[in-house]
């Protein structure tokens, strides 16, 4: 059996991960696949001497890669959305198999990339889009085939989850805890991608299409980082019996698909609560397995490269006999996504307010009016004395469930209580709740 031949644009962390893993496990990997992977031709833009090619020609021109005669499968490990999306095209137009890590590409630019891959033939595989090392696309288009998926919820951020992890153990505020990530190499010197859920929701979208067929729909993800949160905020859920999450919701309902990244108040028994530090977590709710939660490396040369390394393997072996049919194929009807104002939550609010009697009663009332239930509030004496030392104090309640456009009017109305004298925190609650 003549040996898979790849060809690897990029040479950056993923890259040299792949080249590592492909090396160190070379024997086993051939065994699984079928027949030997070997990477021929490496491209990028910048010559790294450093770096072990493993007998692969170097090139300058990553565009030499997708129609060179010695790759049978294209690799790309550039990321963004710009020359990537173009390089994986082209390898596709030449019929060749794609394999991406690049959340970006296929989630802005999926479906006219399927699209492709489907008329010629050949895969599009992006494991590693998702969740790093997590096998969570395997997960969804093989191991839970079976189901209907209900929802799904995920911590799919390592670098907010870092973040949010070091403001709820070490109380430090989301300035040092960017800069604590930054320093360890978790988070870019342009941490807006991750901190703003832009990535998330990349990773969400690619779920989404997966799970409920949707298409790969990123625009229409409802989006929120976590770049406004609080040490204040992460204290009172606690006392509340919650932890701050950054999560990737969808859900669907009988109108269509909710998609949404935001932070969330989650009970801090449930196992996602717990998920710390760089790790990821994808829970998926299908009608006959009930929830499946798979936990991992979300990042990281190595882990990474595993799924981009299992996704050769699936291509090595499909071709020694006659490949599969597409594991993804484009929904004949996608169902509609829904907007943010479909959506319903329960949320905490944090009202800051002017320390004086009759003030609880009168967001109580404004709330009642609107059928909107408190499940549980903290008492004026429970509050953080830095704040009550300023003759106001925050109420924080959590409500019970309650639509979108219905808070946001309750928040709005409350907002404008003369009693109410900085800006109403408003952050979601979800429980994960199998039911
Ligand atoms: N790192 C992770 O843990 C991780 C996890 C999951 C998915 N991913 C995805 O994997 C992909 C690669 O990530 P990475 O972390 O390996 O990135 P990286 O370390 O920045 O590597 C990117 C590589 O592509 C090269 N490159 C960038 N723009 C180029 C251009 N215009 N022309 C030619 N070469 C270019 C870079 O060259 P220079 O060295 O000169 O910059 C570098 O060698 C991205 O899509 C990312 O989202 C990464």
């Amino acid at each position: 059996m003549q040996p898979l031949r790849v060809g690897v644009c990029g040479l950056g962390t993923v890259a040299q991960g792949v080249l590592e893993v492909l090396a160190r496990n070379a024997d086993l990997i051939e065994r699984r696949a079928g027949r030997r992977i070997v990477v021929t031709r490496v491209a990028s833009r910048r010559a790294r001497t450093e770096v072990d090619l493993r007998g692969a020609t170097f090139s300058l021109d990553v565009a030499d890669i997708p129609g060179h005669p010695d790759v049978d499968v294209v690799v790309e490990l550039i990321g963004g959305d710009g020359l990537a999306v173009e390089l994986i095209s082209s390898a596709l137009e030449c019929g060749k198999p794609v394999v991406t890590a690049n959340k970006a590409a296929i989630a802005r630019h999926g479906d006219r990339l399927r699209e492709t891959a489907q008329r010629q033939g050949v895969a599009l595989n992006f494991e590693a889009a998702v969740a790093g090392g997590i096998p969570i696309i395997a997960s969804l288009t093989q191991g839970l085939a079976a189901n209907r998926i209900d929802w799904l919820a995920g911590i799919i951020n390592g670098t907010s989850n870092f973040i949010l992890t070091g403001m709820s153990d070490g109380g430090a505020d989301f300035a040092s805890a960017l800069a604590e990530a930054q320093r360890l190499g978790y988070a870019e010197a342009d941490p807006t991608f991750d901190v703003e859920g832009i990535d998330a929701a990349h990773k969400l979208a690619i779920l989404c299409a997966l799970a409920f067929d949707t298409g790969f729909r990123f625009d229409a993800v409802y989006t929120e980082g976590i770049s406004r949160i609080t040490p204040e905020d992460i204290e009172y859920a606690r006392r509340l019996g919650y932890r701050i999450k950054h999560l990737g919701i969808a859900r669907r309902t009988v109108a269509g698909v909710e998609a949404r990244v935001h932070p969330t108040l989650v009970p801090d028994t449930h196992l996602v609560a717990n998920v710390n530090g760089v790790m990821n977590a994808v829970l998926v709710h299908g009608d006959a397995t009930g929830s499946t939660l798979f936990y991992g490396a979300g990042a990281g040369g190595l882990p990474t490269a595993s799924a981009v390394v299992a996704d050769l393997v699936e291509i090595a072996r499909a071709t020694r006999c006659a490949a599969p049919p597409p594991a993804y194929p484009a929904p004949l009807e996608a169902p509609a996504m829904l907007p943010i104002e479909a959506a319903t939550s329960a949320h905490y609010l944090r009202i800051p307010s002017l320390d004086r009697p009759g003030v609880f009663a009168r967001v109580a009332t404004l709330l009642s009016e609107r059928d909107i239930s408190i499940e549980s509030a903290l008492q004026r004496a429970q509050a953080i004395h830095a704040e009550s030392q300023n003759a106001w104090v925050p109420i924080v309640i959590v409500t019970q469930p309650v639509a979108e456009r219905v808070i946001q009017e309750a928040v709005a109305a409350v907002q404008a209580l003369p009693d109410v004298v900085g800006e109403v925190v408003r952050i979601r609650v979800e429980d994960l709740a199998d039911a």
